[in-house]
């Protein structure tokens, strides 16, 4: 039977978001600031982190589609309208830092004012790409997650906590 066992609490998340929310806001003080969400897996974090960011800020959303071997990535979506604004692109989690580095350059075309990010988890024992999200959640082991967003195969997203997935 495959288990759940919980890594991070419901508690545990809504206080840590409520912690980045304030740092970030602390850092562009009273400036406009658009959020970049990215579908699916940040869905429920960037809902939450951006009512504890507060003051002017906007959300917009993008998907990316990958295909495994070999690696690359497409957007197949973007919202947005970000020249000239400070932006932060928001996260599920970070492994080996391809994604990240593929949405980045790709919001870069764009000339936004500044460009940061911010990952819910960080799983940095698989890194092979020289990236690092400018914010972090947790930073977690090296275990298949799921749940607060994070899905395998489209299951466990809606759960409020995070688990860690044992086959
Ligand atoms: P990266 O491109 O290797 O950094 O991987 C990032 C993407 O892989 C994330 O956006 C997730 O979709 C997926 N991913 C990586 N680790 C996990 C996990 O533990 N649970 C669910 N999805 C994961
Ligand atoms: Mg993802």
């Amino acid at each position: 039977m495959n288990e759940l066992r919980t890594l991070i609490s419901e508690t545990a998340i809504q206080a840590r978001i409520k912690e980045l929310g304030q740092a970030i806001r602390l850092d562009y003080q009273d400036s406009s600031l658009t959020c970049i969400c990215v579908l699916r897996g940040a869905l429920f974090f960037a809902a939450d982190l951006l009512r504890n960011i507060g003051g002017d800020v906007r959300i917009e959303f993008i998907i990316l589609s990958t295909h495994q071997e070999p690696l690359c990535s497409e957007v197949l979506y973007f919202s947005g309208q970000i020249e000239g604004e400070h932006c932060v692109l928001i996260e599920d989690i970070v492994e080996t830092g391809h994604t990240l580095e593929v949405l980045v350059d790709y919001l870069n075309q764009f000339s936004p004012k500044t460009l940061r990010s911010v990952s819910l988890l960080d799983k940095p024992s698989n890194r092979d790409h020289r990236v690092r999200p400018d914010y972090i959640g947790f930073s977690i082991p090296n275990e298949f997650v799921v749940g607060y967003g994070l899905d395998l195969q489209g299951k466990y997203r809606a759960l409020s906590h995070i688990a860690a997935y044992i086959p």
